[in-house]
């Protein structure tokens, strides 16, 4: 301590004990937002304070000057300071800041969007002069480089690439060079890590000798394997019906698609009577031959007794069986030849 600082003190000492206690004033209360610095301990009656508010805070309302009365108390402090606001800050291309308060000594974060990495400082504070103490970061986009090329296969790029590098969300599409096939995804993206997604494998896929089938023959195919994509033609026997696909294909899991079947044709299985069939009213011996072909509908006609009249019930032919109605019944020779206009065909219809 300095000479002449012990002295000042000791004077002040000697204030306190001399004069009347209750007539000077002490140090005024003052809120933590004023400044402390340079007030004294000791003030005479009629002294006059002008406040200043803190470093960062900001005069608002109430005035600045206080004084020591005359009963050695203060003049209320009616000065109010505030924080010091800082500018809104942002916006942050591709990432968020992050902030509830921009005055003095506030901090607020910084984050990037997912696929984009902060350069700069990820926070900043609020000075108090009114500017941050940390530029605004940016989010600078993840890269990938050039997506692997799938052997047997190749890539189409959805975006050009520059450089030989692609960026986070960049997609490309998948190929491969027939007749391998394609495991895995077809499309495939540059991710947040920097990696590409897994690239697909091509691999070459046979599929065995296309297997023969019953009342029908392949067509145009060479009783060989086959590879991927490659297709096989059926075809049926006469009067037979191919249900299904007329092709097949060979499919990435060496199996062939589903293979169609020939279905066959029906007899219609009355001696004597009359039917109806393609539109038309014709006796049994006139079908010749009597065949019809799987999913072709007959009629053949009932008699309602109690009406005495007649009616047609159609059946089916599925795949070789025509079922006859139940309520059909064959008539006799004599009753046929001889009196075919009894009936139930040929009686009014019901
Ligand atoms: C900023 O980050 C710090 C530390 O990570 C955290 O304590 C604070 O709450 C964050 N502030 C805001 C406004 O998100
Ligand atoms: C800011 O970066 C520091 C290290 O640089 C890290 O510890 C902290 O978690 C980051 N804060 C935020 C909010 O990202
Ligand atoms: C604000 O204060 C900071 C640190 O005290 C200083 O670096 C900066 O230059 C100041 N800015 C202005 C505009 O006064
Ligand atoms: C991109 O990569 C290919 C092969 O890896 C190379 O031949 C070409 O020079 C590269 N281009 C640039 C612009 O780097
Ligand atoms: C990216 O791929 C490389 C090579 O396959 C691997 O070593 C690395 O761990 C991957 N990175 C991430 C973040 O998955």
């Amino acid at each position: 301590m300095s000479p002449s600082l012990h002295l000042f003190l000791l004077c002040h000492l000697s204030l306190f004990t001399s004069v009347t206690p209750g007539k000077v004033c002490g140090r005024p209360p003052l809120p933590d937002t004023i400044d402390q610095t340079g007030i004294q301990r000791v003030y005479e009656p009629g002294a006059e304070v002008f406040l200043a508010c803190k470093r960062g805070y900001v005069p608002s309302a109430g005035s600045r000057k206080i004084i020591c009365t005359s009963n050695g108390k203060w003049t209320n402090p009616t000065l109010k300071c505030e924080p010091k606001q800082c500018d809104v800050p942002g916006p942050l291309m591709n990432g968020k800041i992050h902030f509830t308060d921009i005055s003095f000594q506030s901090v607020i974060n910084f984050t990037c969007n997912e696929g984009y990495v902060l350069r700069g400082v990820n926070n900043s504070e609020c000075l108090q002069n009114g500017t941050w103490s940390n530029a605004l970061p940016f989010c600078e986009v993840v890269t990938c480089g050039l997506p692997e090329i799938p052997k047997y296969g190749k890539i189409i790029h959805h975006k050009k690439s520059k450089d030989n590098t692609t960026a986070f969300g960049d997609s490309v599409t998948y190929e491969c060079l027939p007749p391998q096939a394609l495991f895995g995804n077809e499309i495939g993206f540059c991710t947040a890590n920097g990696n590409w997604t897994k690239a697909p494998e091509c691999r070459f896929v046979t599929c065995p000798v296309p297997p023969g089938i019953e009342n029908g023959f392949i067509s145009f195919a060479v009783k060989r394997e086959h590879s991927y994509k490659e297709k096989v033609k059926y075809g049926c026997k006469v009067d037979y019906i191919l249900d299904g696909p007329v092709e097949i294909e060979c499919q990435k899991t060496g199996q062939w698609s589903t293979m169609p079947v020939c279905r066959a044709p029906c007899r219609v299985d009355i001696e004597r009577g009359r039917i109806f069939y393609n539109g038309q009213k014709i006796w049994i011996e006139n079908l010749k031959p009597n065949k019809i072909l799987h999913s072709e509908v007959v009629a053949v006609y009932c008699k309602n007794k109690e009406k005495a009249c007649g009616y047609p019930v159609t059946s089916q032919c599925i795949n070789g069986i025509l079922r006859i109605p139940q309520c059909y019944e064959e008539p006799s020779g004599v009753q046929y030849n001889l009196n075919s206009k009894s009936l139930p065909s040929e009686i009014k219809m019901c």
